[in-house]
């Protein structure tokens, strides 16, 4: 068999993550989630009191933060140099600013390098926005993951009463829309379907049968 590269892109709260972590345990790849390095990097930049709107300084911060993974399932632990963000990167002020740093040209760059470091280790299964058009363009195989945002605010929603966190449901699809503008219309990568990508629309399905039918396209791949 192949080891291979799995791209997995798509809009907010599609269940990304969900599945790429279930699908890279079950091959024994290493799961990279690239949504939590532009987290850090706005946590960073928020504990900083640099003006997120400020390019340069941003990128500064970019360049001089130290991310690091610990791989683990469920929970894949994030680290600014010594200090835990596993945590930290969720927070609602965070995810609602995220998409200015993320649409910073060299943060963007400084990040994918990273990421394609991280992705020349071996069997991978990355998750993000730009991954199947930008990061590993030769990925052997690429998924855009959708949802109605109807269903994907339902999704948050619940993972939040879990938590403990009550935002309204119109509320967290408003926010989620709006993210989705912004990451699609951004003048570099924007978040979009590659064309060699399988679409694959996840509103009516549970988390094993999406995690099903994206290991059957691995398996035809190996
Ligand atoms: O995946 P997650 O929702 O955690 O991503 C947070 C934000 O990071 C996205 O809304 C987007 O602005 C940015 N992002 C990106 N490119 C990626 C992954 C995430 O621009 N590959």
């Amino acid at each position: 068999t192949k080891v291979l590269q799995v791209a997995i892109d798509g809009p907010a709260s599609a269940g990304k993550s969900t599945v790429a972590k279930l699908v890279a345990k079950k091959f024994g790849y290493v799961y990279c989630d690239t949504g939590a390095m532009y987290r850090a990097i706005t946590v960073a930049a928020i504990q900083a009191k640099v003006d997120l709107n400020n390019g340069l300084a941003v990128t500064q911060i970019a360049k001089d933060t130290k991310i690091k993974f610990t791989p683990g399932n469920p929970v894949q632990r994030v680290f600014i140099g010594d200090q835990e963000v596993t945590e930290a990167i969720r927070q609602p002020e965070v995810t609602n600013n995220v998409s200015t740093v993320a649409a910073i040209a060299d943060v963007r760059q400084e990040l994918v390098k990273h990421q394609q470091s991280i992705a020349a280790q071996g069997g991978i299964v990355m998750d993000g926005r730009d991954i199947g058009t930008t990061v590993l363009p030769t990925a052997e195989v690429k998924i855009f993951m959708i949802a109605s945002a109807h269903e994907r605010a339902v999704r948050r929603y619940q993972e939040n009463i879990a938590k403990g966190i009550k935002t309204p449901l119109d509320k967290l699809q408003a926010e989620i829309e709006l993210r989705d503008k912004k990451d699609s219309t951004r003048a570099v990568s924007p978040l979009k379907q590659a064309s060699d990508a399988i679409l694959l629309d996840t509103t009516k399905l549970d988390i094993d049968e999406v995690v099903e039918a994206i290991s059957e396209i691995i398996i035809k791949k190996q």
